[in-house]
């Protein structure tokens, strides 16, 4: 007679279409379901048509044409130096955050990204779920940034920033600042801004709508994680109190 355990293991494992390639770390759950309308996910040959899809034990899901294999979750740190693209592989062979980590097998990507001439901190992971939670505004994860800018920092000039400022033609959420260091004689300054979302170059639009260049930018902190102990370059894994800690945080904002 079969055991709990083993009626379990017996029983077929399935899973929805988008969540399975979400689980492979391929892509969020919500791109996966894009990469499906597109008709660039087949199932045992066949392309998917339908978002529901069920996905059974022994089908091969490709994506793109190439096969996908769910692999153990796995999570890093990267403490990303200059000059490096935050993405998996690049059509100039330009160097990646990828290269950076030869000894990680399982096919990690950044959760968000940072510019090219961005330094600090990035997590790398193949969770897609755990990507979303990161990523999603609404669960106001702290991202927080070290600029140095051109020009003189004021209350004045930054405080539109606490409000929300129109990039791109949308409204950022409000930001929080602090003012570290201002250097008349140089005319530049260092400004600390932690916001919660991550649209594409955000933290450099938003000094820009202010009248601030910024010509340095490093992330250093992302939740409740900082670089401590890494140098450029420099990656771990994360730990699972690290990981439960910034689940936590993110559910815990959601409204
Ligand atoms: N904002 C930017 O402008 N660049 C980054 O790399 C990250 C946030």
């Amino acid at each position: 007679m079969l055991g709990r355990k083993d009626t379990a293991e017996a029983v077929e494992k399935r899973m929805r279409i988008n969540k399975y390639i979400a689980h492979a770390g391929v892509a969020s759950r919500r791109k996966a379901e894009e990469l499906i309308k597109e008709g660039r996910v087949t199932l045992n040959g066949k392309t998917v048509m339908e978002l529901a899809t069920i996905v059974k034990n022994g089908d091969i899901v490709e994506v793109n044409g190439s096969p996908i294999y769910n692999e153990e979750k796995v999570y890093y740190l990267l403490n990303k130096p200059r000059g490096v693209i935050s993405s998996v592989s690049d059509e100039k062979n330009r160097k990646t955050v990828i290269d950076l980590m030869p000894h990680v097998k399982e096919r990690i990507y950044p959760v968000g990204r940072l510019d090219w001439d961005t330094t600090g901190l990035l997590i790398l992971t193949n969770d897609g779920d755990f990507t979303d939670k990161m990523i999603h505004p609404r669960n106001e994860i702290d991202k927080v940034y070290l600029a140095r800018v051109k020009g003189i920092a004021t209350k004045e000039n930054l405080r539109p920033l606490t409000r929300g400022v129109v990039i791109d033609g949308k409204k950022t959420q409000p930001a929080h600042y602090n003012i570290i260091k201002v250097d008349h004689e140089k005319n530049r300054s260092v400004v600390e801004l932690t916001i919660h979302e991550g649209r594409n170059h955000q933290v450099k639009k938003m000094f820009e709508s202010v009248g601030l260049i910024v010509d340095k930018l490093s992330r250093t902190r992302f939740g409740t994680l900082d670089l401590t102990g890494l140098r450029p370059g420099e990656s771990r894994r994360l730990n699972k109190k690290e990981i439960s800690q910034l689940h936590n945080i993110a559910v815990n904002k959601v409204k």
